[in-house]
């Protein structure tokens, strides 16, 4: 689907009337979190186990502080002052996940747990009361267990199970949430099928990952024309999925690191959202060019991507109707081979550079990758549903790292937005709260606010960036001085 005359008409005229520093009226401004990292509470009240409660409690090693989701910032029981801290910053919008087998313990329609379908239902009204609107995402990254010994995402099947999850959302929730993410970050998704580490942490690189891209692409199809077919008419909202990129360039000027950054955002981005969101569809002619080759190399009878059906590929085309980014830096990526093949990284022939970027400079990337996606996949909103700063919490409540940070990065955006058109509809930064940074335990910190994970009340307390977000998203405005 393409921009709908409503975004165009409120891009149109707040266009007309912004100043640069200015956000257009409408704009949402808000924070990010996800079920995992903030509820807690992993087996209360009917809750099914998923796969990272299953990875953390089986295989301690993979967090560096043995930490687990078990308790997180207790948000379970704590939603209420999540939302005055929300309200607090002067948010119009929280994106937040829902937990699969916090509704559908056992991941299929089986049982249906009531508990779990009314937190959400409180969540929801609690937010609206209040002036700010739910953005929400279907799933990141916690499958039910239950799903995962059927495959998980590598089996196609979980296509029926994720439409099945997707109609009970709309089903419950619709009539208040007009904002749907079906996946968060499908590459991180995918990556689970491919090493150790990342649940599942099925080690099948270069093959399992690819599986599973296939279904993800298709079961985000299915949702949206769900959607489109039984709820549109009556719930008006939007369903979209969100990528995760860095602004990627080019580690020197020759073609072959050039070409190199291009095929990063191809492998990275275009894999997922190409089929979907471009104006062909179908994988980018690249990823389907280079896996078919190596894949032919390598004695395969057939290519490690699986094709899709023309059928399928007029059926995945257009079904959107935003386009959300996750972003937080640049990164060089030079031409090169990656050591480990089969694999997605080899197949892509990039290497990633870890150079230090400096902050006005990965910031200046954040109104590029804008542009990237708007040239790529013309005629679609963006959302901004996560950017941040990650530090180790030593500077505590004083955190004037990620009040530059921000400084520097929100002027980029508005550049976008005003000097160059991008439609970007929303942002919502990365994090509300510290929380379970994955496998990193506690030991990163994303938030405007402190967790006390010392303390059984997990206790909030606002950081000097949550007073400065507070000024800007109240005033709708980033101040002039921050551009340079
Ligand atoms: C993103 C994830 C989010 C959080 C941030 C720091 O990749 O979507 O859950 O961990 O990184």
């Amino acid at each position: 689907m393409m921009l709908p005359a409503f975004f165009a008409a409120l891009l149109a005229v707040s266009l007309a009337q912004t100043a640069v520093n200015q956000f257009p009226d409408g704009f949402l401004l808000g924070a990010a979190t996800s079920a995992y990292q903030i509820e807690g509470a992993w087996n209360e009240s009917g809750k099914g186990e998923s796969i990272w409660d299953h990875m953390f409690h089986e295989q301690p090693i993979f967090t560096t502080d043995g930490a687990t989701g078990d308790v997180a910032c207790d948000s379970y029981h704590k939603y209420k002052e999540d939302v005055q801290m929300l309200r607090a910053i002067n948010a119009t919008a929280y994106r937040f996940s829902i937990s699969w087998s916090r509704v559908l313990p056992k991941g299929d329609l089986s049982v249906i747990n009531q508990p779990g379908i009314d937190y959400y239902n409180n969540l929801i009204n609690e937010l609206l009361a209040n002036g700010i609107q739910p953005v929400v995402t279907m799933y990141h990254w916690d499958l039910p267990q239950a799903l995962q010994y059927l495959g998980g995402w590598a089996n196609e099947v979980m296509v029926d199970y994720f439409a099945d999850y997707a109609k009970l959302l709309f089903d419950n929730y619709g009539d208040r949430v007009k904002w749907w993410i079906t996946f968060n970050e499908p590459v991180i998704i995918v990556w689970g099928y491919a090493i150790p580490g990342m649940p599942p942490g099925l080690p099948a690189t270069g093959v399992g990952d690819y599986l599973a891209t296939r279904t993800l692409v298709k079961a985000h199809a299915r949702v949206w024309h769900l959607y489109d077919e039984q709820y549109r008419a009556t719930q008006n909202g939007s369903v979209g999925m969100t990528f995760s990129s860095s602004q990627y360039e080019p580690y020197t000027n020759s073609t072959e690191d050039i070409e190199a950054t291009e095929r990063q955002r191809q492998f990275k981005v275009g894999i997922f959202a190409h089929p979907i969101y471009s104006q062909e569809g179908d994988y980018p002619v690249v990823v389907r060019e280079r896996v078919d080759n190596n894949s032919k190399a390598e004695g395969l009878p057939r290519s490690r991507l699986p094709k899709f059906t023309q059928e399928e590929i007029e059926y995945i085309r257009g079904s959107a109707d935003f386009f959300g980014l996750n972003t937080y830096g640049s990164q060089y990526i030079a031409a090169g081979e990656f050591p480990i093949a089969p694999s997605r990284r080899h197949d892509s022939g990039v290497i990633e550079k870890d150079d230090e970027i400096p902050l006005d400079q990965s910031a200046a990337g954040f109104r590029k990758i804008l542009n990237w996606v708007v040239a790529e996949y013309p005629g679609y909103p963006i959302f901004v549903s996560e950017n941040g700063l990650g530090n180790d919490g030593s500077v505590g409540l004083n955190d004037t790292d990620r009040i530059e940070y921000f400084s520097a990065f929100l002027p980029a955006l508005l550049q976008a937005v005003n000097l160059d058109n991008v439609p970007v509809v929303g942002y919502t930064c990365w994090s509300l709260m510290d929380n379970l940074e994955w496998q990193l335990g506690y030991s990163k910190k994303y938030g405007l606010y402190q967790v006390d994970f010392d303390s059984p009340d997990r206790t909030r307390t606002p950081k000097e960036s949550a007073y400065f977000m507070s000024t800007i998203y109240g005033t709708k405005q980033v101040p002039e001085k921050f551009f340079r």
